[in-house]
């Protein structure tokens, strides 16, 4: 792969493939040069400096050297001729360097200046396309279904017409992979920066010539650093609000009273879902009526509490088993008295959906047929003591996910630190949008939520953190 992003930064410098001599030379001699950095940086950045081989300071100067040297015997003619008068004919970035005037002097870059340029572009823009190129390939071999859509989705764009910097907006799911392959594996682990003076940092100073390392890798798993805003005792949010949200969570009345089914709210959001959006919905907010809002919450959650045909009893859930999906892991087995509402309406055979919390209600449905009191069908189900689906997640064709929980009622449980799933869901970090249902929505429930939806807003990929 490093050779592959080479060969391209290569020729998007100079206009030529990597194939002659001096091109393997300079490939050979970074791949050493690359072997030697984290030898001597790591040791340096202990502070322990005393601990850097000499031999490896050598080896990677040498390689350096050679690196420079190779790329002067690749740059001169371009550089001579240019400066002589006769203007590069190529469309690339050396010729871009070359024609760079500085806006305040007019001087040009001095051929030093032009090798130390093109040095670090080649080096900044090869390594770390190769990396994120290398785990895009990896996570997507875990995700076969993934793969089919994304080839699906680029040669319905293209079919045999070769891609154009245009044609990125309109790839969705490819766009999305790529994103998340950086965010959970990004190719510039840790980027290291030395102050110049002191300064004060939280509540320390940090002294002159320290090195401050900031880790997007950790970054990226960080769950304090991602945006919540909650809307309470529902108020809508602004338009630009849903706009820019990455997942929208609601936790509010369902049925005729559902937030979502107002006004023209299930076109806009049906709008915000066509980009990938993440839906969430908790307890009542899963209920919505089956012909206003049925259709579009069956496609946006692959499920949803359907009025006639869904049941809303109290009972003591026992969950004894969890599946293999990022939204359970860590999760152990654990039971909780709620109003579990079952017997959702789903997609067609289950298509694309997961279920995440499942148990046999141990109860018999006695009550007559009715809204939410029991129907024929459930009422068979729950003789026949058939796992019921009370959580469960989706992932949707336009790239979004979807997550709806039934529980919720007894909003105690959210606080309750001996539910191992409020505890352990806390993988990842979603934005989202609430609208909760009053007030006491805190900073626990939140960090609850945050915890629940965190695979749901990841772009894509089941891959575990
Ligand atoms: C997936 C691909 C890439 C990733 C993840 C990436 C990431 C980064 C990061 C994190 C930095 C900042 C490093 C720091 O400040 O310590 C950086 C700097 C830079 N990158 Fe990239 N990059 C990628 C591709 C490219 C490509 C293709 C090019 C050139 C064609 C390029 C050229 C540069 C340059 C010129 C810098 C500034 C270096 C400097 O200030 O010394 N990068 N990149």
């Amino acid at each position: 792969m490093t050779h592959v992003t080479a060969d391209i930064i290569f020729r998007t410098i100079f206009s030529e493939p990597m194939t002659g001599p001096d091109a393997h030379r300079v490939f050979d001699a970074f791949s050493r040069y690359q072997t030697q950095v984290p030898r001597l940086m790591l040791p340096s950045l202990f502070g322990q400096r005393w601990l850097r081989w000499p031999w490896d300071a050598w080896r990677s100067r040498r390689a350096a050297r050679e690196i420079r040297g190779l790329l002067e015997t690749l740059i001169r003619p371009r550089y001579a001729a240019h400066r002589g008068g006769c203007p590069s004919t190529r469309q690339d970035i050396l010729a871009s360097f070359l024609d760079a005037r500085d806006p305040e002097s007019g001087i040009p870059f001095s051929f030093e200046a032009l090798v130390d340029q093109v040095s670090m572009l080649f080096l900044a823009g090869h390594e770390t396309s190769a990396s994120a190129l290398t785990w895009a390939t990896h996570l997507l071999a875990q995700a076969p279904d993934v793969q089919t859509r994304m080839q699906a989705e680029v040669s319905t764009l293209l079919g045999t017409r070769a891609p154009e910097l245009g044609d990125m907006k309109e790839l969705t799911l490819t766009r999305n992979v790529f994103r998340e392959t950086l965010r959970l594996f990004p190719p510039v682990g840790f980027m290291a920066r030395q102050t110049t003076s002191a300064c004060p940092m939280r509540k320390k100073t940090v002294p002159a010539g320290a090195t401050v390392v900031v880790a997007p890798w950790l970054i990226h798993r960080h769950r304090d650093l991602v945006e919540v805003k909650t809307h309470l005792n529902g108020e809508w949010p602004a338009d630009d609000v849903i706009a820019r949200a990455d997942t929208i969570l609601i936790y509010a009345d369902g049925y005729s009273f559902h937030p979502a089914v107002q006004k023209e709210r299930l076109s806009l959001l049906a709008k915000e879902m066509k980009r990938g959006c993440g839906f969430v919905t908790l307890h009542w907010a899963t209920e919505v009526l089956k012909d206003k809002g049925g259709a579009e919450f069956l496609e946006w959650m692959g499920g949803y509490c359907e009025p006639f045909w869904s049941v809303n009893p109290h009972w003591q859930a026992d969950f004894t088993q969890l599946p293999v999906h990022p939204i359970a892991n860590g999760v152990s087995p654990f039971t909780t008295h709620d109003e579990w509402y079952f017997h959702m309406r789903f997609k067609d055979g289950m298509k694309s959906v997961a279920p995440i919390l499942s148990a046999i209600p141990p109860i018999s449905l006695k009550l007559p047929d009715g809204m939410r009191s029991g129907n024929a069908h459930v009422r068979q189900e729950v003789a026949d003591r058939l796992p019921q689906h009370v959580s469960w997640a989706t992932e949707r064709a336009d790239g979004g996910r979807g997550f709806g929980f039934t529980g919720g009622h007894n909003h105690k449980n959210w606080g309750n630190d001996d539910q191992p799933y409020w505890m352990e869901a806390q993988k990842n970090a979603p934005r989202l949008l609430a609208t909760p249902l009053s007030s006491e929505w805190d900073d626990v429930q939140c960090q609850w939520l945050r915890q629940i939806v965190g695979a749901i807003s990841a772009p894509f990929f089941a891959a575990s953190t």
